[in-house]
């Protein structure tokens, strides 16, 4: 059978680093409180000329690079964003075209923090359907540039920054000794949708608006959500947690990070955690933390690795995958 074997992986950061003190003055809060809370003491901060597509690109040209291949080995491009350069047109055409590829299909995807996830669920479908035999999936985001800086309990949480990767079309023997994607799981339900969501938008203010979240009803509904799609995926491929090499999840929140991992009873070191270094990267977190733990030497080839996230929708899922 066909599997979705990652090829290559790349990421893209801002050239500058905001710590947790740089707030001071900027609004009432302190390195210990966001710390304490989240875990996160930096994250990185777009320039005027750093965006969405400019990162996106960048990861991709990484991505690239590690997989030894070029844009013209690309068929489709998936860009998870809830960020995009402009309302219209997708910025992964924009990307698409900073690349120099004139040939394939390029479109973006919005899953808020669980995009990376639905990107690479939809580019594995792709590519086991015959309609693609490479698809660069990328995570790209400037959340910077949608948070309210007056508002202490959001503008502490957030960052931006990129990763992506290559996944092409190999074959499998269909059982879970196989590389690439072996079990995924979606789930959105919007009845929770003003417990996380942007105040804007095109058809409605007409602005692009400020993200707007209850960051404690979030907290309450984040475990639950998370461990019942991730037992759903090890059914899905008859594991447990004792069998995986990595846990990469969404990095919104190390207390939440540490929660889940308790709850499914994944050992502490199977835990890839960059939320202290990216803070929330939205639908680049997973691609990110990815990035470094492969660039590191702790995910190799061959190894089980468990992709989870959860973000506004309220929208969450998780990937199994053979690395
Ligand atoms: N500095 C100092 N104090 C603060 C700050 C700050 N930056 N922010 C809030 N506070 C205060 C609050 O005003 C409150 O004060 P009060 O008790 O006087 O009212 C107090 O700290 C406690 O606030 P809580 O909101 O209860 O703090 P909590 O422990 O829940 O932590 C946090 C807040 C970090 C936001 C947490 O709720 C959280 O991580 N939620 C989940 C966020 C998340 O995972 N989002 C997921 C996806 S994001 C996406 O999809 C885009």
């Amino acid at each position: 059978m066909i599997r979705s074997v990652v090829r290559g992986i790349g990421s893209a950061l801002p050239r500058r680093i905001m710590k947790n003190t740089d707030f001071e003055g900027v609004v009432e809060t302190s390195d210990e409180w966001i710390v304490q809370r989240t875990g996160i003491r930096q994250r990185h901060i777009a320039a005027d000329d750093e965006t969405t597509a400019s990162l996106g690109e960048a990861a991709a040209r990484a991505a690239l690079d590690n997989a030894g291949l070029t844009p013209a080995d690309l068929d489709l491009i998936v860009l998870a964003t809830s960020t995009p350069n402009n309302t219209f047109p997708a910025t992964a055409v924009d990307i698409q075209q900073r690349l120099g590829m004139r040939h394939g299909f390029a479109f973006d995807m919005q899953a808020v923090c669980s995009g990376f996830v639905y990107a690479v669920t939809a580019a594995d479908l792709y590519l086991r359907g015959g309609q693609a035999k490479r698809v660069l999936v990328i995570g790209s985001e400037t959340f910077s540039r949608i948070l309210d800086w007056n508002d202490r309990s959001t503008c502490v949480l957030f960052g931006d920054g990129a990763g992506a990767i290559v996944m092409e079309a190999g074959e499998g023997a269909g059982t879970i000794a196989d590389r690439g994607v072996l079990a995924a799981s979606l789930r959105s339900d919007g009845t929770h949708k003003e417990k996380l969501y942007v105040d804007g938008g095109p058809s409605t203010t007409g602005t692009v608006g400020h993200l707007r979240m209850e960051g404690r009803e979030v907290f309450k509904h984040a475990v639950g959500m998370i461990t019942d799609v991730i037992e759903a995926t090890y059914a899905q491929a008859g594991i447990t947690s004792a069998d995986l090499d990595w846990f990469v999840p969404h990095q919104a929140n190390k207390r939440i990070i540490d929660a889940s991992a308790r709850k499914l009873g994944i050992a502490e070191e199977k835990v890839v955690v960059t939320v202290d270094r990216h803070g929330n990267t939205s639908a680049a977190s997973v691609p990110l933390a990815l990035a470094v733990a492969v660039a590191d030497g702790r995910i190799k080839k061959g190894d089980l690795v468990l992709l989870e996230a959860m973000g506004g929708g309220f929208t969450w899922g998780a990937v199994l995958l053979r690395w």
